[in-house]
């Protein structure tokens, strides 16, 4: 058995005084061929192993470089330097893995983000990304206890499908025809694919959402919680190409059970990671804080990280519908001034400027905005009952984040049949190819609810970082598929 080590956050938590114990890492520094600050990835704080003279050869020495993986026998003893309690006194080292410093991509100084998002292969050895994904495993980890907690079924919903949830059109197509022209062909020209793998057209699913449906409809509560695509040429620090998400869909419940559960969650995973993740909580906090001092005074944000995230877990969202938003922001000194890029009026699929205005300069906390325009959201939102004609409105939420915008978007579901299939004809969607989805309100429709929050815009959140290519292991988005 090679591996009989004690991982490095167990030894700094545990009393370990006296002990001999392994420990197995990577250099992050090594001083006056004596000290070496040894990392493991377990947490940001370095093991401080101490060679004594004569312990080892010149050679060896020569060879305890920035990067190198070592295996470390030693004693744990109290330490009189200062920045650490406990340290390992060597007893063996055996590296493992050399490492070139000269040509070691990581020195020891503060590197840009986007400098490290061009060796992202190693970026997870700073103590940014290692703090940044540890609270992305907990994340990840606290969505599924909330809702295992409650009942809900973890079910996964397919990769490839042949239809297009969002209606949005924005897919990647999936095919195993030859692409230099030579694929089979209809009379009228376009491609013949019932001679496909599928033997129709395929996509990478955009959402899980109308498969989610499909359970829902048995288990009552479900959740996905997969990798979604979206070909949408934004390039942008809230978009990529490939992107995590949740989406819980539940039957018997409507719009305002939906708001409820979504707010619950998201505090729920808030909650999660400010008791599990301090440490990288607190190490992040700092690094905002630090960064926003390189801003103008009047640029600041208010609350620092960890400040920010209790504020959200203590006061509720605020709750309005889209024709308040629009009011609100009519009526703001902001527009009045003429600073929105976008011109505001009622019907207007609402930019990220508007959004950012109402959470972050008016409200200056989350809003969940109710009964959007149906002419601008999804076919299969629910109509709204009484609305004036040519205002017609759907009983969708999105809740809006500071320094994020959009986080969830969600929506009580249509389960009339016929008002269902009319929407689907307006929209142009395949009726008789979705019979499927269709035979759910045939079937004992019941009313049902549920949204999907994109996963890294929650990490984003809970993170502070500014762009979302840095809380994803490797982002994809236009132009850009390295690793
Ligand atoms: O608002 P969206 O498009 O909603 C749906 O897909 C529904 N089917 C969800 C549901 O009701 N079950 O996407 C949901 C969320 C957004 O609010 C956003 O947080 C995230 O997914 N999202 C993205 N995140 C990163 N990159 C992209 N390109 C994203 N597009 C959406
Ligand atoms: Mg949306």
């Amino acid at each position: 058995m090679f591996n009989n080590r004690t991982k490095i956050k167990t030894l700094l938590q545990g009393n370990f005084v006296g002990k001999e114990v392994t420990v197995m890492g990577w250099v992050r520094t090594f001083r006056n061929n004596q000290f070496i600050a040894l990392n493991d990835g377990s947490t940001n704080n370095n093991l401080q192993v101490v060679i004594a003279l004569g312990l080892l050869n010149d050679e060896t020495l020569k060879r305890i470089t920035t990067g190198a993986s070592l295996k470390v026998k030693g004693e744990i003893v109290a330490s009189l330097g200062k920045g650490q309690s406990i340290e390992l006194k060597a007893i063996t080292i055996e590296i493992l893995g050399d490492s070139d410093a000269e040509k070691y991509p990581l020195q020891p100084k503060k590197h840009s983000l986007e400098f490290l998002r061009e060796i992202a292969h190693m970026r997870f050895r700073t103590n940014t990304f290692g703090a940044v994904f540890r609270i992305r495993h907990s994340l990840a980890f606290a969505v599924h206890k909330f809702f295992n907690e409650k009942g809900f079924v973890y079910l996964h919903t397919p990769i490839i499908t042949a239809s297009d949830a969002e209606g949005a059109g924005e897919m990647f197509k999936v095919t195993t025809l030859p692409i230099d022209g030579t694929a089979p062909k209809n009379e009228d020209g376009t491609i013949n694919f019932t001679e496909d793998f599928f033997g129709k057209a395929t996509n990478l699913t955009v959402s899980g959402q109308l498969e989610g449906e499909l359970g829902a409809m048995a288990f009552s509560d479900i959740y996905t919680f997969g990798p979604t695509f979206r070909a949408e040429n934004s390039n942008t620090t809230r978009h990529l190409a490939e992107f995590w998400m949740i989406e819980p869909e539940m039957a018997f419940y409507d719009i305002e059970d939906n708001m409820n559960l979504a707010e619950e969650f998201i505090q729920y995973l808030i909650s999660y990671v400010i008791e599990n993740n301090k440490e990288d909580l607190e190490f992040l906090d700092a690094r905002l804080a630090e960064e926003e001092k390189q801003k103008p005074q009047n640029e600041r944000q208010e609350l620092g990280l960890i400040e920010k995230l209790k504020f959200v877990t203590d006061n509720k969202f605020e709750r309005i519908t889209y024709t308040e938003a629009i009011q609100i922001l009519l009526d703001s000194p902001h527009y009045k001034k003429k600073k929105f890029k976008y011109d505001v009026s009622w019907g207007i699929d609402m930019q990220s400027e508007h959004e950012r205005y109402l959470v972050e300069k008016h409200f200056k906390k989350p809003v969940i905005v109710t009964g959007y325009p149906a002419a601008i959201k999804a076919f299969y939102m629910r109509l709204n009952n009484n609305c004036e004609a040519g205002k017609e409105t759907v009983a969708a939420m999105d809740i809006l984040a500071p320094g994020i915008g959009e986080i969830v978007g969600g929506s009580q579901r249509e389960e009339r049949y016929d008002v269902l299939v009319k929407k689907m004809e307006q929209f142009n969607i395949p009726v008789k190819e979705m019979s499927w989805y269709l035979d759910t309100r045939r079937f004992g429709t019941v009313p049902h609810a549920g949204f999907g929050l994109g996963f890294e815009r929650m990490v984003q959140f809970v993170t502070g970082m500014t762009n979302i290519r840095d809380v994803i292991p490797f982002a994809r988005t236009p132009k850009n598929c390295e690793f």
